[in-house]
């Protein structure tokens, strides 16, 4: 066995999702592609286990899973901590910084504790060593205490550089030519979404809407307290911008959330992928509790990457589906169950020792469904999580409650619910299950529900029980290659 190998077999280590190898993480930052490399920076302590003095960790990757560890990129300076920011490719040297070529450019939030202004910094070296620009800050503290998570992309249509800026509980766009000198252009979200905590880690992008000819602008806004599941989450918001002032076009009554579970925070997306895709990843840790999570000598991982993409449903609805990035199909290793399962009592549908991460996906008719529970991790002795599926409430639970080392702290043995559409013919569940994580894809990401799980052993059971006669489920499973480092 190689150092690295028993590096990674630590209890709650995932092995397809990126963690750093030792001390703590949070937020996803500066995600780019830039010549054939998909970096991956992030808040980072390098000195502790619990949230300290902010670096910006750094990773990067090939398929956006093989995550190679780099040194840490940025450390702090006389302006202060660096917090989240994003980077972006200055293809056209809009800077200056390249000689008339290229490089990239990261923006970040200096942040000297409260006090909070906006820095850049670039590399010339593919990421590699980073010379912090010396004008900065950029953007400096107009006088609000929260003032963070500069996202920043190219605007095509207007010519410009666009940030997206959390400032207290609202969103603040900038504009520059050349991320340099910034121009205040519009403020969003007074009496809009959820506004339960601050707003954090904002990120905003164009797509396509699948089944019309129409394009709209995500908006995504982190909300630090409140949110779904409790503790910290994502909102999002649709409609349009146009290079100055995003105006909200979905129902302001409904919050939209981005994921139903408790561990999907501050989701960033790629700038300059290589092909049309919009892939977004997150911390998965909630603020609650993340600083008590009981893994060593790390703490947090990120989700899984997700393409993000719209879709227009039969109701004229635009939807915001998440799929698993296609580059994890890649991973797939071997088929362990491709079978249907008649459920009526308690019946064991499978039990495995998964020595790598799976996927697992349960299909059945809505109109033979009531209620169903799933128990995963249920040995008998220990207990296990549920996965509960109520039709009437038109409610998917899933349920870490009674599992022991769910009690760590308070705010971590939580039942999570997502809607699901009851109208549709079909329910379609995918479980993506590492260790440590539970990531769940209903209907083909209409919806998707999140959590960290801690089981005692690694053994994975589970029996489903329907209370309404037979019930039809198709199961497949498959497992993944298991990636160590
Ligand atoms: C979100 C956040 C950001 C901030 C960073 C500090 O989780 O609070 O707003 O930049 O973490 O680590």
């Amino acid at each position: 066995e190689s150092p690295a190998q028993s590096l990674y077999n630590e209890p709650y280590r995932p092995h397809i999702h990126f963690t750093p190898e030792s001390q703590w993480m949070n937020d996803p930052n500066g995600m780019v592609y830039y010549e054939g490399e998909y970096h991956l920076f992030y808040q980072y302590h390098p000195h502790g286990k619990t949230w300290g003095p902010m670096h910006w960790g750094h990773a990067v990757s090939v398929d956006m899973y093989q995550w190679k560890h780099l040194p840490i990129a940025m450390e702090p300076d006389s302006l202060g901590m660096i917090f989240s920011g994003s980077a972006v490719v200055d293809w056209h040297d809009t800077t200056g910084f390249f000689n008339g070529s290229h490089g990239l450019v990261a923006l970040y939030t200096s942040a000297d504790g409260d006090f909070q202004q906006q820095s850049i910094a670039f590399s010339k070296d593919k990421g590699r060593t980073w010379h912090k620009y010396e004008g900065n800050p950029v953007i400096p503290n107009p006088g609000i205490k929260d003032f963070r998570d500069p996202k920043v992309f190219w605007h095509e249509a207007s010519k410009k550089w666009i940030m997206v800026l959390a400032a207290g509980q609202e969103i603040m766009f900038y504009r520059s030519s050349d991320l340099k000198t910034w121009e205040y252009t519009s403020k969003f979200g007074e009496n809009q979404g959820a506004h339960g905590g601050v707003w954090e880690c904002p990120d905003l992008f164009q797509l396509p809407v699948a089944n019309s000819d129409k394009t709209k602008w995500v908006l995504e806004v982190d909300v630090q307290a409140g949110a779904a599941a409790g503790g910290s989450g994502g909102q999002y918001f649709i409609g349009q911008f146009d290079g100055k002032e995003f105006v909200n076009e979905a129902p302001k009554e409904n919050v939209l959330w981005v994921d139903y579970g408790k561990d999907f925070y501050a989701a960033q997306s790629f700038s300059d992928m290589p092909d049309s895709r919009r892939v977004w990843l997150a911390w998965m840790s909630n603020w609650q509790y993340a600083n008590e999570v009981p893994t060593h000598p790390w703490r947090s991982a990120m989700s899984l990457p997700r393409e993000v993409s719209l879709t227009e449903g039969e109701d004229g609805k635009i939807k915001l589906l998440q799929q698993p990035a296609s580059e994890i199909k890649g991973l797939i290793n071997k088929e362990f169950i491709n079978s249907t399962v008649q459920l009526s009592h308690v019946e064991k549908i499978l039990c495995l020792q998964p020595d790598a991460p799976f996927s697992l996906t349960f299909k059945m008719k809505t109109d033979d469904l009531s209620r169903v529970a799933f128990s995963f991790y249920n040995s008998g002795t220990t207990n296990g999580c549920n996965l509960v599926i109520d039709k009437e409430a038109g409610e998917i639970t899933f349920d870490r409650e009674k599992m022991k080392m769910s009690h760590f702290h308070k705010d971590f043995p939580a039942k999570t619910s997502a809607p699901f559409d009851t109208e549709k013919v079909y329910l379609k569940i995918e479980a993506i299950v590492d260790r440590g994580s539970v990531e769940i894809f209903i209907n083909d990401g209409e919806q998707t529900l999140t959590n960290l799980v801690l089981p005692e052993g690694e053994s994975f059971s589970i029996s489903g029980a329907s209370n309404n006669g037979e019930l039809e489920v198709d199961c497949k499973g498959h497992s993944f290659i298991s990636i160590w480092k």
